[in-house]
């Protein structure tokens, strides 16, 4: 949606629908550091696997078209449904910041998940062209 800088963001769009149903998101591109893949579907449209395939056609942008050497993420520990989308594209959960994120209710771990490019390609083989 915007091509400068060094963040991209990425309507999703659905055949059955005529506005976009979420967006995915890459954060810190064209660094030494690895960018953060974010992502948000609506609500009505969640479960469907809708984010499993918008998170990997995002991911592969990062891989083939921007140039990363990994892509990374931060997720609640409590996220169960993005770690299971991740899980299914070849992340490996590989630390947790414990207490890191503050809430209504107290504070929360927040997990670093990451993938490879190789990781990626085997795990996500089917929905890639
Ligand atoms: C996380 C998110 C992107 C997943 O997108 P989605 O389109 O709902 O996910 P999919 O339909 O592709 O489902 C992928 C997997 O998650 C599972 N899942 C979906 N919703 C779930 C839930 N509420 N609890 C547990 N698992 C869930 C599915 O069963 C599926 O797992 P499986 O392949 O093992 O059966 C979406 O729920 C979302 O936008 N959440 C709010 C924002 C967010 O958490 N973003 C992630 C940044 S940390």
């Amino acid at each position: 949606m915007d091509d400068c800088g060094e963040d991209r963001k990425f309507a999703i769009v659905v055949s059955a629908r005529s506005e976009p149903v979420g967006f995915t998101a890459l954060y810190g591109l064209f660094r030494q550091t690895a960018p953060e893949l974010g992502a948000l579907i609506g609500d009505d449209v969640r479960g469907m696997g809708v984010g499993r395939r918008a998170e990997a056609l995002t991911i592969a942008r990062a891989f083939d078209e921007y140039g990363a050497h990994r892509v990374y993420g931060r997720i609640p520990a409590f996220n169960e449904a993005a770690k299971r989308v991740v899980t299914s594209l070849g992340w490996r959960h590989e630390g947790t910041l414990r207490g890191h994120l503050r809430r209504d209710s107290g504070v929360a771990d927040c997990e670093v998940w990451g993938v490879l490019p190789e990781e990626f390609r085997a795990a996500a083989a089917d929905l890639l062209p």
